[in-house]
């Protein structure tokens, strides 16, 4: 039987980034991983950094490559009408975002954790949390064919959507809060130099377009399709097509096309648990909320998460105060409230959500109104870089 401070479930970016942020402040603690480490490692996720993730990365000692490779992006495009409207993210705000792909955070921190001989477990099967709602939760699995226990002071959730430490609360002591998009995200990676300097966001009557990017010769671009649409039915001329269509003129002018080197479909979906914590058991990052992917919420809101936790956890066992523990659910919802409020109102605003064409005249208008209006510019702006940190709640 092992014994750690904290049991982590999950190896993505949460869990990842919570066990090195915990090692680095002497928390012992133990990942365990459903996957194999190649697959964590290839999934292709989304790829802009708000400052506050790539301080937080700095901080957990795995900025070195990211600083050196990362595309900083001082504005955005809104494509509509035909048009493109540069959105100066510089002068609304001050700040950047960074572009990094998600894939090399998780390298970058998987590296690390294996350099400091971290307790990383891949591909462990049947994960059992038990006893979070006492003072002794254990945790079980099995490996190699083997069942083993872990005794802990804490249980760390950061397995995503489809973990088993949500569906571990039992019935009741949580609420759920859902909204299902009629429509998916069909997406490519190629290795092709990217259309824009910047990502363009595109509203059109076809459906969305967003051109984006991993590097300077690797470009990812997605297109809105129906929920029910296969692979199949998109071979590369076709996908090619249908972007140029959604995009600018001058911008569909300028794309360079070239074989994809990975295709992928995935639906859109606005989640959120509430509370994060169930005695001594806390939901991180996907386990807890999704967003739809407009805005690149998905992983920086991870990450806030984890900044929060791995304070409270450090504070805890520094001093024994639990009071910032028993604060993490209320102050990361407001922040989660407030990305999902956003990544709702930027996916409402640029894709197509039925045949109605006053809907699409609405969007037009506010479109019009948001690239005209120094106000709404700034709004947009500060969401995009991601929202300031409010400080935890004083102690009484
Ligand atoms: N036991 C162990 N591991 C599990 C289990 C389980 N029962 N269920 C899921 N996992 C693992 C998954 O295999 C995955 O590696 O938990 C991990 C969860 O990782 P993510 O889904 O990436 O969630 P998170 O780490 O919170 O990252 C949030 O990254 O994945 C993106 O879109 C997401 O950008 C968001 C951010
Ligand atoms: C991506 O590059 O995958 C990406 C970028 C911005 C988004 C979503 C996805 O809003």
């Amino acid at each position: 039987m092992a014994r750690t401070q904290v049991a982590i479930i999950g190896a993505g970016p949460s869990g990842l980034l919570l066990s090195q942020l915990l090692h680095l402040n002497g928390v012992d603690n133990i990942v365990l991983e459903r996957q194999s480490r190649e697959h964590v490692a290839s999934r292709i996720r989304a790829g802009v950094l708000e400052t506050g993730t790539v301080d937080l990365l700095l901080q957990a000692q795995v900025g070195e490559r990211l600083l050196n490779e990362r595309l900083v992006h001082e504005g955005f495009a809104l494509g509509f009408a035909g048009r493109s409207f540069r959105v100066d993210l510089k002068h609304f705000t001050g700040d950047a975002v960074s572009v990094y792909g998600q894939t090399e955070v998780i390298k970058d921190l998987t590296d690390a954790r294996l350099a400091a001989a971290a307790k990383l477990i891949f591909d462990v099967r049947d994960v059992g949390v038990e006893g979070f709602d006492g003072s002794q939760p254990v945790v079980r699995y099995s490996h190699d064919g083997r069942t083993h226990t872990i005794n802990c002071d804490f249980i760390a959730g950061c397995d995503g959507y489809h973990g088993v430490c949500r569906r571990s609360i039992p019935p009741g002591a949580a609420q759920s809060f859902e909204r299902i998009y009629p429509f998916g995200w069909l997406g490519i990676l190629a290795d092709v130099p990217p259309v824009a300097h910047e990502l363009i966001y595109s509203n059109h009557e076809r459906g969305f377009a967003l051109c984006s990017m991993r590097s300077l010769t690797r470009s990812r671009y997605y297109l809105q399709c129906p929920l029910d649409e296969n692979l199949e039915s998109w071979p590369d001329p076709r996908f090619w097509d249908e972007l140029r269509r959604r995009l600018p003129t001058v911008v569909a002018e300028a794309l360079i096309t070239g074989p994809s080197i990975e295709k992928s479909i995935a639906p859109l979906r606005s989640f959120v648990v509430e509370p994060l914590k169930f005695g001594r058991l806390f939901l991180v990052g996907d386990a807890a909320h999704i967003v739809p992917p407009t805005g690149a919420k998905g992983l920086n809101l991870a990450a806030a998460d984890v900044r929060v936790l791995y304070q409270a956890l450090v504070e805890f066992y520094r001093t024994g105060n639990g009071d910032l523990i028993d604060g993490y659910s209320a102050q990361c919802l407001r922040r989660i409230w407030k990305a999902v409020r956003f990544s709702w109102w930027f996916t409402s605003l640029t894709h197509k959500f039925s045949e109605d064409l006053f809907a699409h005249r609405l969007q037009l208008s506010e479109l019009d109104y948001l690239t005209g209006s120094d106000a709404a510019l700034t709004s947009l702006a500060e969401n995009y870089v991601g929202l300031p940190f409010e400080r935890a709640a004083k102690r009484a």
